[in-house]
């Protein structure tokens, strides 16, 4: 059964290697017969969580907060598996994919438990080093905590500047795991 798959792209750079990395991934996954939609955060208004615990009210608009995270929720609440893309900022996620991510909260509020929809979830990242270590780690925790299962992660280190992953074997890999994921089996 064909896949409705969202990614969150928390890169600012357009062309730059986590993009290729997505734009890899979701080549192989539409091959494969899935949906793939792309929010672009960093073109996206959206604003950080103000921690009110006041949402939850109105599943249309579970945030008190009315900015471009409207347009996430909807593809969210449908989505098989979510895709967490990003460049590694100072051995974590971006601050954009950060901020989005904190607002999606307010979908657990909705729930009278605080239960977070139960999700597939992939990981991919780019970073001028190799230090992924503590990024990996948050995203297990934050895994167990919502109870997602994790399909796999594509970890492409040693590019900096844009256009640097080109030729890189994380393409490929971003490619198979999409078809993978669409395909149903993770790895
Ligand atoms: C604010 C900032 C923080 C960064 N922190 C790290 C880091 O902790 N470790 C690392 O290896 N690279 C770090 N980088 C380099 C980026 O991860 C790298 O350039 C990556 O390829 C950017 O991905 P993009 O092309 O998708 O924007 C940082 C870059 C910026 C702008």
């Amino acid at each position: 059964m064909a896949k409705k798959i969202v990614v969150l792209n928390g890169s600012p750079r357009p062309k730059g290697n986590t993009s290729s990395l997505v734009a890899e991934f979701a080549r192989g996954a539409k091959e494969a017969g899935s949906d793939v939609t792309v929010f672009e955060l960093d073109k996206m208004d959206i604003h950080g969580c103000k921690g009110c615990f006041g949402g939850g009210k109105n599943p249309e608009h579970p945030c008190v907060q009315r900015d471009d995270m409207d347009k996430i929720y909807p593809v969210y609440r449908e989505a098989d598996v979510i895709v967490l893309a990003t460049p590694l900022y100072y051995w974590n996620f971006s601050g954009q994919l950060r901020t989005a991510f904190d607002r999606l909260f307010a979908v657990a509020e909705c729930d009278p438990n605080y239960s977070n929809p139960k999700k597939d979830s992939v990981l991919l990242m780019a970073a001028e080093g190799y230090g992924f270590d503590d990024a990996l780690s948050y995203y297990k925790n934050l895994m167990k905590h919502l109870g997602w299962k994790e399909l796999g992660t594509v970890l492409a280190g040693g590019v900096m500047k844009v256009g640097d992953i080109s030729g890189h074997k994380e393409l490929k890999e971003a490619y198979e795991l999409g078809k993978t994921v669409a395909g149903g089996n993770g790895l």
